[in-house]
């Protein structure tokens, strides 16, 4: 008998249904300005933002307000609204949005709900309860709600089984703002060594969700905001994955630090934070004129 392959979350989603359905039509309005093309302007240095980033985070916020009047909003671009709600949605309406302005085709919307009890204090975190990521390019809608499992297109997904760094494929991002405190290059070149490879595609939110539905064992990142994060941290608990900090505590929506993996290296991923972190087990690397000079060597015969 011929499978039949689901197009749409499954049923018993509480907030996925909707939320994926104004993800869609923001995924649309994205392709539609990423096909005319878009002017870059600057946020900061090499932080940009073009007419599509606002746009459709006014979309997806007017959205939200009709289907959940009730619901707050903390977008990327600036909106703040009904903070003070039980639940609140992180919105990045383009994850991406360098590789957007250049024509890279690699980038999404990120929509995460979390809900927030009463007493809470904005310090906080509440629980991830919902999340969309839909990649308007590809057409990949992944879903999830807590406790419900996670869903590529309507279909389960989860974690991969590969048990050793050595054998995995993972990601990272580089920030747009302060580059040059950044010590992430020499966790690319080590973690580089010791794996299959370390992808630097530029959408953290797909990163996240590339890791709950196999297409990587792992993924970290220093500085990203919870816009960038929510909904890809809940996919990959949910698919079975583990999310922490970089010494493998609890991941917190404003820790700066996140380390998402299968959960099956994850302990092996916490070793080399600590130990790098330590000054301990790096390799060594030649400095471009050293490797000038052996080049000259070379040269001679
Ligand atoms: C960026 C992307 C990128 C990550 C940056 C983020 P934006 O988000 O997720 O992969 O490396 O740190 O700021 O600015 O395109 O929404
Ligand atoms: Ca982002
Ligand atoms: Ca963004």
């Amino acid at each position: 008998m011929k499978e039949t392959v689901a197009t749409t979350p499954s049923a018993g989603l509480v907030w996925v249904p909707k939320a994926a359905e104004i993800a869609r039509e923001a995924g649309a309005r994205l392709r539609e300005f990423f096909a005319q093309g878009v002017e870059t302007e600057y946020k900061g240095d090499v932080d940009v933002v073009t007419i599509a980033d606002r746009t459709v985070e006014k979309l997806i916020r007017e959205r939200l307000g009709e289907v959940f009047p009730e619901h707050g909003i903390y977008g990327e671009e600036g909106t703040r609204e009904r903070l003070e709600r039980e639940f609140r949605w992180y919105i990045d309406p383009l994850d991406g949005t360098t590789n957007f302005a250049h024509g890279f085709p690699q980038f999404c919307v990120s929509m995460g709900l979390e809900r927030r009890v009463a007493g809470i204090t904005e310090n906080e975190d509440g629980t991830l309860v919902a999340a969309v990521i839909f990649d308007p390019m590809r057409g990949d809608l992944f879903t999830a709600e807590r406790g419900k499992g996670a869903q590529l297109n309507g279909k389960p997904i989860k974690v991969s089984l590969t048990a050793q760094l050595a054998e995995s494929l993972i990601a990272t991002g580089f920030p747009s703002r302060k580059r040059h405190e950044s010590p992430n290059i020499h966790f690319y070149h080590e973690f580089t060594l010791r794996s299959h490879g370390v992808r630097r595609a530029g959408s953290a939110a797909l990163d996240l969700a590339y890791v709950a539905a196999g297409r990587l064992e792992a993924f970290w990142e220093f500085n990203l905001n919870p816009w960038d994060t929510a909904a890809g941290i809940l996919l990959v608990e949910e698919a079975g994955g583990r999310v922490s900090d970089f010494a493998g505590n609890p991941f917190r929506l404003d820790s700066r630090e996140v380390l998402a993996s299968n959960g099956l290296i994850h302990e092996e991923l916490v070793g080399l934070f600590k130990d790098m972190f330590a000054g301990r087990g790096l390799s060594p690397i030649p400095t471009a004129q050293e490797f000038a000079a052996q080049r000259m060597e070379r040269a001679k015969g």
